[in-house]
């Protein structure tokens, strides 16, 4: 069976960025890829690479499980499960960082920003964590792996790592392809709308999260940064706050940037910014719903328990040939 894997680390609430760019995506794509079986996992291992709160951690970890549920995925064909509780994830990491160059790492576009931030004390972990995210691809032979176009850096080094490992040792892994939802592919914070919509933002300002309550969505779009130029135009450069709206309102109607030029020419901003916000209210009053259901049931863990068996059983086969045609151990 062909495989389609992808991650969440559990850093944070969710919000609009993550929901558009990536779970609504997942969404989608059971519907266009019948036959895959999707392996989606919340990347708790990668959400250590910087120091969290455990109790907060904890916390953000259900609170995903339950959110991709509570978006609508459905459950056949569907493995969901914590990485953490599947060793194989760490082993494979080990394993692959012996086919990786450190000159690769280097060039990690988003290990040089976070390690930037960080004020002291930069984790190895940081700097491996590519690694560790070829490795959750790899050992399920995925054939493509949803991400955003912020992780597109990251899955060309799997496929680099990949060909490695199948020209050094004969064909093992699958080579993956991205897959990067057009629309949606990345949303913007509301108040520096040349920065991309973060979990990780210090402004609570900067992004809509999926359980925010109506007045709070509501309040948050309205105050959102734009230009004083009054015209409802998709243009990145000048008028990135408006083209950023009219991404999320694009992403959540599924209508073309033309349509919605056209629809809104004579409108304020004030009109447009209030359609916005009715379109994104709507959107997640069923997820809120359906969330409120969930994490007040055993239907989560239930169905984390299926996940993990269906996939440890995979990964624990994967890394087990891989030990044995390089060497280790004393199997023949
Ligand atoms: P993260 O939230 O960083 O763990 O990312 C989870 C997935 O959501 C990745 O595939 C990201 O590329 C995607 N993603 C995160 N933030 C955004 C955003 N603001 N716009 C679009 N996609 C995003
Ligand atoms: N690194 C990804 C992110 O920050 C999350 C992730 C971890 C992932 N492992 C993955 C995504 C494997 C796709 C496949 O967004």
């Amino acid at each position: 069976m062909k495989h389609i894997v992808s991650g969440i680390q559990p850093t944070g609430s969710l919000n609009i960025g993550t929901y558009l760019g990536s779970i609504r995506n997942f969404v989608k794509l059971q519907e266009s890829y019948p036959e895959h079986h999707f392996f989606l996992f919340i990347a708790d291992l990668h959400a250590i690479t910087i120091p969290r709160d455990r109790q907060a951690l904890r916390r953000t970890i259900k609170e995903l499980g339950a959110l991709y549920l509570a978006c609508g995925l459905k459950k056949e064909k569907l493995s969901l499960f914590i990485q953490s509780e599947i060793p194989a994830h760490s082993q494979m990491a080990y394993l692959l960082q012996c086919f990786t160059y450190i000159g690769e790492l280097e060039r990690m576009t988003q290990y040089k920003e976070k390690a930037q931030k960080q004020v002291s004390g930069v984790a190895s972990s940081l700097f491996t964590y590519p690694v560790l995210m070829a490795g959750d691809i790899l050992l399920y032979d995925a054939e493509y792996v949803p991400v955003g176009e912020d992780q597109k850096q990251h899955l060309e080094l799997t496929r680099d790592i990949a060909m490695r490992v199948n020209q050094r040792i004969g064909e093992f892994f699958t080579v993956p392809k991205p897959l990067i939802p057009k629309v949606g592919a990345r949303i913007m914070s509301l108040i520096e709308p040349d920065k991309k919509m973060s979990k990780s933002d210090d402004y609570i300002k900067s992004r809509i999260l999926l359980l925010d309550d109506e007045v709070i969505i509501r309040k948050r779009i309205m105050s959102a940064v734009t230009d004083s130029d009054q015209s409802i135009k998709y243009d990145k450069v000048n008028k990135p706050g408006i083209s950023n709206l009219i991404t999320i309102y694009g992403a959540i109607t599924n209508e073309s940037i033309e349509v919605i030029e056209a629809r809104f020419k004579n409108e304020s901003y004030q009109s447009f910014k209030k359609a916005v916000a009715d379109v994104v209210v709507e959107e997640l009053k069923p997820i809120q719903a359906r969330y409120k259901e969930i994490i007040n049931s055993n239907e989560l863990d239930a169905f984390l328990d299926e996940g993990r068996l269906y996939a440890e059983k995979i990964a624990m086969k994967k890394v087990a040939k891989l030990n044995h045609k390089l060497g280790l151990g004393r199997k023949q």
